[in-house]
C-alpha cells in the first residue's frame, strides 16, 4: 500500500500564488469549495488556510483525470497538481486574490470524502449559530473565522515581540491553585489524594505574578488562561485569555501605563495598520462618570452628560429637593425624539434604576414638558433649552443612579444614529479609581479593583475616617467604550496590605486562612511593583470589528457556559464520582 499522499508534497498554499507563477508546477492541498460543471470543463474553488484558488479541469486534454474530477463534491478533501495559467480577462474575479490566475490539472488525489454539509460554508446566508457551533470545526473553516484566528495570533506574536524586547520574562502559573476569595465564582477542580480537597482554575495569575516579583523575576508575562463562574455576556465568556503582565521597582502609574501604550501602538499598527497617537488620553474615574456615566466611557461621539443641580437648588418638589440633577442636551435634533422614541429611553434609564427621565422638548409649539408646572420661570431660562433641542434629565439623591441611567441613555442615543462605528478608534486610560466600593448587599466595603491595589499615598489620611474617600493607583484601557485591560501599582508594605484586609472585613486568622502563603512571601523583602492585564479576546474583538466574542476564540462556550460541539458539562461515571467521593445531590433547585 502507498503512503497517504502517494510521495506528493504541497509545493504552496493557494493564495500564495499570483500571475508571476505563470507556467508553474505545483501541488495544492484543501477542501472543494465549490465545483461547477460546464460540460467539458469542471471547475473547482480549492480552498486552505490561505484562501481559494480556481482549478481547471479539461475533459479534451485528459479524460481520465476529468471522471475522476466528476466525483468531487463539497469539502472533500484533496490533492491537485497542476499548472499556473493566466485566466482569459474576461474571466478574471477581482473578488479573489488569485483572481487573475488558474490551476489546470494535471493530477488528483482524493484525500478524504465529506457527508454533506449541515450548512453551506461559503454562502452570505449565516446558519443558525448553534448549528455551527455543534460543528465549530465546520464553521472555522469560513473564512471570516480564519482571518479573526490569524489576526488574534498576530496579536499575540507581536506582544511577545514587543515584552521580550522590553526584558519582559514569559512564565507559567499553575491551573490548579487555592481557592480565593478575589471576585468572580470560582470553578473548582476535585482532588483524587487530597481527600475533600479542591483546586480552584485561576480568575487570574495576580497572586502568582506578584508572587514571582518577591522572587525577583522583576519582568514577567503570560498568555495566561482565565476561568471565572460568571454571568456570561456578549463580551465575557467563562474561560477566556489575559496578556498578563507585572514589573518591579516601580512605584507611579504613568511608568506602566507608557510601557504599555508602546505596545498597543504596535499591535494595531503591525495587526490592523492603525497608526494611534501617544500619549493616550488620560481621564479620571470622577470625569468619566460625570460626563459618560461610566467607567468605560466610549469617547466616539459626544452627547456629554451635564451638570443642572444648581438649576433646582432651591426647587421644594419632592422630585427635585435634594437630588443631584444631570442631564444630555441634544441639540437641533427635537425632530427626531417622537413620544414614542423619547418612551424608549425613559425605558433604558428605568433599567438602571432611575425613577423616570423627564423630559424636555422644544419645537414649534414651545417647550413642553411635564415638569414645567413644578419649576420657576428663572429655573426654566437657566435650563435653556433652545428651539430644536431636547433635554434628558434624570433627579436622584444616589448620584451613581443619576450617571449611570443617563450613561445608557447615552448609549441609546448614540446607536440611534449608528455613532458607534468599529471602524473608528477611540482611547483613553481612566484613572484615579476609588480604591473601595460599599456593598449595600454585604454590608462591607469591597475592593473596586482587587484587595492587592495600592491606595494613592495622599489619600491615606482617609485610611480610618472615610475609606470611600481614598483613591486607588488603578488604571484601565478603555478603548471604544470597552474595558481592553485594567491593572495597578500594587501594596508592597505588608501593613498596609493586612490593614486592607481588615477593613474589606478579613479578621487575622481569616487572612492566613485564605491568602497566609502570599501575605506571608511579603516578609521577605518585597519589591515595589504594578502591573496588569489585556483582555486578549477583547483586543481581538475590537481590532476585528465584532461584538461577539465567540468570533474571536476557536471553541467557544454558549450563554449556558456549555460546549455545543463536545457537549462539555456532562455526567461523569460514578466510577470517577467514587474516586472522588463526590456524591452527587439530585433533589431539584426548588428541593434545596
Ligand atoms: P480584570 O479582572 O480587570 O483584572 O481582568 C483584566 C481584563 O481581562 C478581560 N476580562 C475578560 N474577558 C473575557 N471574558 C471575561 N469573563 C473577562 N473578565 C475579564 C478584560 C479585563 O480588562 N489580575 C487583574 C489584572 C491586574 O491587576 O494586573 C485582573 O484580572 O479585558
Amino acid at each position: 500500500m502507498s503512503d497517504f499522499l502517494n510521495g506528493k508534497e504541497r509545493t504552496c498554499r493557494c493564495a500564495e500564488l499570483n500571475k508571476n507563477d505563470e507556467n508553474r508546477k505545483v501541488t495544492l492541498m484543501g477542501w472543494v469549495q465549490k465545483r461547477r460543471d460546464f460540460g467539458s470543463l469542471l471547475f473547482i474553488d480549492l480552498r486552505d488556510i490561505s484562501g481559494i484558488i480556481q482549478v481547471v479541469f479539461n475533459s479534451e486534454n485528459n479524460t481520465e483525470l476529468f471522471n475522476k474530477a466528476q466525483d468531487l463534491r463539497n469539502e472533500y478533501c484533496i490533492c491537485v497538481e497542476g499548472i499556473v495559467k493566466l485566466r482569459d480577462k474576461n474571466t478574471i474575479n477581482s473578488k479573489i486574490s488569485t483572481g487573475e490566475i488558474e490551476i489546470i490539472a494535471t493530477d488528483l488525489l482524493i484525500l478524504s470524502s465529506s457527508d454533506v454539509l449541515p450548512f453551506s460554508i461559503e454562502s452570505n446566508q449565516l446558519a443558525n449559530e448553534n448549528i455551527r457551533l455543534k460543528y465549530r470545526y465546520l464553521d472555522l473553516r469560513r473564512e471570516y473565522l480564519a482571518k479573526i484566528l490569524t489576526l488574534r495570533h498576530n496579536i499575540t506574536k507581536t506582544v511577545r515581540e514587543y515584552l521580550n524586547e522590553n526584558q519582559f520574562l514569559e512564565i507559567e502559573t499553575p491551573m490548579l491553585g487555592k481557592s480565593t476569595p478575589e471576585g468572580a465564582r470560582d470553578y473548582l477542580v476535585p482532588s483524587r489524594v487530597n481527600k475533600n480537597c479542591f483546586y480552584a482554575l485561576p480568575q487570574s495569575p495576580q497572586l502568582y505574578k506578584q508572587l514571582l516579583m518577591i522572587a525577583g523575576y522583576d519582568r514577567y508575562y503570560q498568555i495566561a488562561r482565565c476561568f471565572r463562574d460568571e454571568d456570561l455576556r456578549a463580551n465575557r465568556q467563562p474561560e477566556f485569555t489575559q496578556i498578563d503582565i507585572e514589573m518591579s521597582f516601580i512605584d507611579k502609574e504613568e511608568k506602566i501605563m507608557n510601557l504599555m501604550e508602546g505596545m498597543i501602538q504596535r499591535v494595531f499598527k503591525n495587526c490592523a495598520n492603525i497608526n494611534l497617537k501617544r500619549p493616550f488620553k488620560r481621564m479620571t474615574y470622577k470625569t468619566a462618570m460625570e460626563t459618560y456615566g461610566s467607567d468605560k466611557p466610549d469617547l466616539r461621539f459626544g452627547f456629554e452628560i451635564h451638570d443642572y443641580t444648581e438649576v433646582f437648588k432651591d426647587n421644594k418638589e419632592d422630585l427635585f429637593k435634594n437630588k443631584i440633577v444631570r442631564g444630555i442636551l441634544l441639540e437641533n435634533l427635537a425632530k427626531d425624539f417622537s413620544r414614542k422614541e423619547l418612551d424608549k429611553l425613559v425605558n433604558v434609564a428605568k433599567i438602571y434604576k432611575a425613577k423616570g427621565l423627564i423630559t424636555f422638548v422644544h419645537d414649534s409649539e414651545g417647550l413642553r414638558s411635564s415638569a414645567l408646572k413644578i419649576m420657576t420661570d428663572e429655573e426654566i431660562k437657566k435650563l435653556n433649552v433652545k428651539e430644536n433641542s431636547v433635554l434628558l434629565l434624570v433627579s436622584d439623591a444616589n448620584d451613581e443612579v443619576v450617571c449611570t441611567s443617563l450613561g445608557a441613555v447615552r448609549l441609546a442615543v448614540a446607536d440611534k444614529y449608528n455613532l458607534r462605528d468599529p471602524n473608528k478608534y477611540e482611547i483613553t486610560w481612566v484613572v484615579d479609581f476609588p480604591l473601595l466600593e460599599y456593598s449595600e448587599e454585604e454590608k462591607r466595603f469591597v475592593a473596586k479593583h482587587h484587595p492587592f491595589t495600592s491606595p494613592k499615598e495622599e489619600d491615606l489620611i482617609y485610611l480610618d475616617s472615610a475609606p470611600e474617600k481614598i483613591r486607588a493607583k488603578a488604571y484601565d484601557l478603555v478603548i471604544n467604550g470597552e474595558e481592553a485591560g485594567g491593572g495597578s501599582i500594587r501594596i508592597y508594605n505588608r501593613e498596609l496590605q493586612k490593614k486592607m484586609f481588615n477593613l474589606l472585613g478579613f479578621t487575622d486568622e481569616g487572612i492566613q486562612e485564605q491568602f497566609g502563603f502570599f501575605v506571608n512571601a511579603f516578609n521577605y523583602g518585597t519589591p515595589p511593583h504594578g502591573g496588569l492585564a489585556f483582555g486578549l479576546d477583547r483586543l481581538t474583538m475590537l481590532l476585528a470589528k465584532t461584538d461577539n466574542i465567540k468570533d474571536v476564540i476557536a471553541f467557544p462556550k454558549i450563554q449556558t457556559a456549555s460546549d455545543l460541539m463536545s457537549e462539555a458539562p456532562s455526567m461523569v461515571s460514578q466510577k470517577q464520582l467514587d474516586e472522588l467521593r463526590l456524591i452527587l445531590n439530585t433533589k431539584a433547585d426548588d428541593e434545596i
